[in-house]
């Protein structure tokens, strides 16, 4: 059987970790590979999709077909992710930073004799995937992502309404096989009374099959 085409469709990606500067050598990050949002986008890109990937830092190769532009801190990838609307479906694979530092110092923190402790003030960033889901320019398909540890479906629901997102795909970190850092994982895929789950399955396996979910919406 051959995939449903997304021929002519604008689609937005986000993937991979963002990195929150501290001072000029130190930063936030996370485990993010990036190798879902990739998947993804590298699958659209097959379906005939005309694919934008907004990548934070990760070492991977662009995509065939592929149009990428690469981006460091949540802010960037918030300014990126608004300058790309409108398009007709946003999936937002990307492991943004929650908070980041209140100031980036612009000298390396020095360790002072006595100093036993250091306090970094962090402030909130924007929720780039809550802001596409109310900007005037909606894609008409809106799509995010969780990792969870613990109650996966009750976290993910609370997510996908508060959001206002189409599909949430939750999966579970913390645990050996699945998440993070992985070739293969399992999505559990939740909307207004509607619940699938993807796989096990490697992470190309679960783009073809979340894409088969928006080819049918
Ligand atoms: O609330 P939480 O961070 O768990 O939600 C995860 C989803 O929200 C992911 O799809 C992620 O890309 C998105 N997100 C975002 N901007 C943020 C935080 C999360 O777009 N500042």
């Amino acid at each position: 059987m051959s995939a449903a085409s997304l021929s002519g469709r604008r689609i937005l990606v986000s993937a991979g970790p963002t990195y929150e500067d501290i001072d000029p050598v130190r930063f936030l990050g996370n485990r993010s590979s990036g190798k879902m949002g990739f998947a993804i986008a590298a699958a659209a890109a097959r379906r005939g999709a005309q694919v934008l990937l907004v990548a934070g830092p990760v070492s991977l190769p662009t995509p065939e077909g592929v149009e990428r532009i690469d981006v460091r801190s949540a802010a960037e990838m918030h300014r990126a992710v608004m300058d790309a609307l409108p398009v007709d479906v946003y999936i937002g694979a990307a492991a943004v930073a929650d908070f980041t530092p209140a100031q980036v110092v612009g000298d390396k923190i020095k360790k002072r004799p006595g100093e036993e402790g250091l306090v970094l003030e962090l402030v909130r960033t924007r929720d780039i995937l809550a802001e596409v889901a109310s900007h005037a320019r909606r894609p008409s398909l809106v799509i995010g992502f969780a990792a969870e540890t613990s109650h996966v479906e009750e976290y993910a629901r609370g997510k996908l309404e508060r959001k206002k997102l189409d599909l949430i795909c939750a999966n579970r970190v913390g645990v050996p096989g699945s998440g993070f850092e992985c070739d293969d994982n399992t999505l559990l895929v939740y909307g207004a009374g509607f619940e699938q789950v993807l796989g096990p399955a490697s992470k190309a396996e679960l783009a073809d099959a979340l894409l088969d979910l928006v080819a049918a919406r």
